[in-house]
Formats: C-alpha cells, sequence, structure tokens
C-alpha cells in the first residue's frame, strides 16, 4: 500500500516565500530518499515554477521526488470561463495531480457533489491523479449522520467511474470540524471512518479498494500523526497549515515513513 503527506497550500505564501518553501522540500527529498510519497499543492500561479524546482537535482546531482498538484481545476476541457484553470492547462505544465471536492471549495464556492464527480472524470481523462476530498459537518457528526454524508459524496461522485479508473484516485477524509480549528478526529473517529470509506470503496472498486490510498485530513500535526498514521486504513494525510512549514511538513514525512515502513 502506497503511504502518502499531501501539503495544500492553500490562499497562502507569496512567489518568495512559494519558491524558498519548495527549495527546502526539494532539497530535504533530494538528501533523504523515502517510501513515502510526497506531494506539494502550492497555488495556481506558483505551479509550473514549482514543477520546475521539484525536478531540480541538488548540488550532489540527486533528484527531489516531489509530485506537484493543483488545488482546484474546471470540470471542462476548455472555453468561455474567465478566471478558470483546465487540467490540460494542468498538464502542459506538468502537474500530476490535482485535489478536488475540498470542503472549502463545496462551502465558499458552492461546489456540488456532481460537478466534483466531473471534475474527477476530467483529472483521470488527462491522467491526472484525483486527490478527492470528503467528510462531514460539524452538525452531521453530532446528529449522527456523517456516514451518510461522506457515503453520498462517494458515490456521486466516484459512483460512475470503473474500478480501473478508480484505482488512479486518492482520497482523502478531511471532517469539516477538524479543519484548521486545532481540533483533530481522534484516532477512533478516524478508524471507523476510514475502515467506513474503504468499505464504500470495495462496492464500487471490488477488491481494487484495498489499494486505494486513503488521506486524513485536519489538524494533522507532527505531535498527533503518528497515532493517526499508525491506523489500518489511514494511508498518509492531507495537511493544511503544517504544510507551510519544511520542518512540520518533513517531520510528518519522517513519522509516516517510521510507522509505516518500520525497519
Ligand atoms: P489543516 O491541516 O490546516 O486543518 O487543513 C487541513 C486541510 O484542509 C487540508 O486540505
Amino acid at each position: 500500500m502506497r503511504t502518502i503527506v499531501a501539503g495544500n497550500w492553500k490562499m497562502h505564501t507569496d512567489a518568495g516565500g512559494a519558491m524558498a518553501l519548495l527549495g527546502e522540500l526539494a532539497d530535504w527529498s533530494a538528501a533523504n530518499p523515502t517510501a513515502v510519497e510526497l506531494v506539494v499543492a502550492p497555488p495556481f500561479p506558483f505551479l509550473a515554477a514549482a514543477v520546475q524546482r521539484a525536478a531540480q537535482p541538488d548540488a550532489m546531482g540527486r533528484k527531489p521526488a516531489i509530485l506537484i498538484a493543483a488545488q482546484n481545476c474546471h470540470e471542462q476541457e476548455q472555453g468561455a470561463f474567465t478566471g478558470e484553470v483546465s487540467v490540460p492547462m494542468l498538464r502542459s505544465l506538468g502537474v500530476g495531480a490535482c485535489i478536488v471536492g475540498h470542503s472549502e471549495r463545496r462551502q465558499y464556492f458552492g461546489e456540488t457533489d456532481e460537478a466534483v464527480g466531473r471534475k474527477v472524470a476530467m483529472l483521470l481523462k488527462h491522467g491526472l491523479q484525483p486527490i478527492y476530498c470528503c467528510g462531514e459537518q460539524r452538525q452531521e457528526r453530532e446528529a449522527g449522520t456523517h456516514r451518510e454524508t461522506v457515503a453520498r459524496q462517494m458515490h456521486a461522485a466516484l459512483g460512475a467511474l470503473t474500478p480501473m479508473e478508480l484505482a488512479r484516485v486518492v482520497v482523502a477524509y478531511e471532517p469539516v470540524w477538524a479543519i484548521g480549528t486545532g481540533l483533530t478526529a481522534t484516532p477512533d473517529q478516524a478508524q471507523e471512518m476510514h475502515a467506513f470509506i474503504r468499505g464504500e470503496l470495495r462496492k464500487l472498486a471490488g477488491e481494487g479498494a484495498e489499494s486505494i490510498p486513503i488521506l486524513y485530513g485536519g489538524s494533522c500535526k507532527p505531535d498527533n500523526a503518528e497515532g493517526l498514521f499508525a491506523l489500518n486504513d489511514i494511508n498518509g494525510g492531507l495537511i493544511g497549515g503544517a504544510a507551510l512549514q519544511a520542518a512540520s511538513f518533513i517531520e510528518l514525512v519522517r513519522i509516516a515513513g517510521t510507522v509505516k515502513y518500520p525497519r
């Protein structure tokens, strides 16, 4: 099973800050090969430079291994959609993955389950890896309807995919009440939901579900990551705040490596 630690920079950094952060991560990656896959999702304007920097060997000729992802994409291939960014544009830059369905996009930009599904299909069509986000709101967790919410989100967005297509998807479970709040799902809550998501994936992908990575997101930090990453159905993290400093992001990658691939 793959293990992935992905950083979602959201609307943070500027040109200088983004390249400084990526430079630190790239140099670390070049010097510290790991079985953990590193994914970094900078804001759109910095993607081209990020792809180039992530491919640059260090002074000793060692190559970093960082996949650059976008944080969003449009569902159509091209057209009169002022201000939007298409999947073919991302592919032409060498961007390898894209976050879709993040709760902030659902909440602030009115993204529906169906639109998210169309974005997933467009990404697969062009060979980019979708990092598909799902997760319940606080009220849904309190009402005990969190499983229904996540199942609905998943079936609406992923239900039309073939098992072969699903094998190229990464799922991220991000309980909305845990994002940027400092509240983390407890290991029990997280494992319970990840196992539930794995079960839903089995309905869609059969045995293939066992190798679809399911990342946890929501106030995941070096001081709570070990308890989460150690869990059976948690295959890494989608990190917001703690991805904005090289030291804490690298620490999360290190923890994931130690926990998932003990020597
Ligand atoms: P935080 O790690 O800041 O809670 O953000 C999680 C997230 O939304 C990643 O996509």
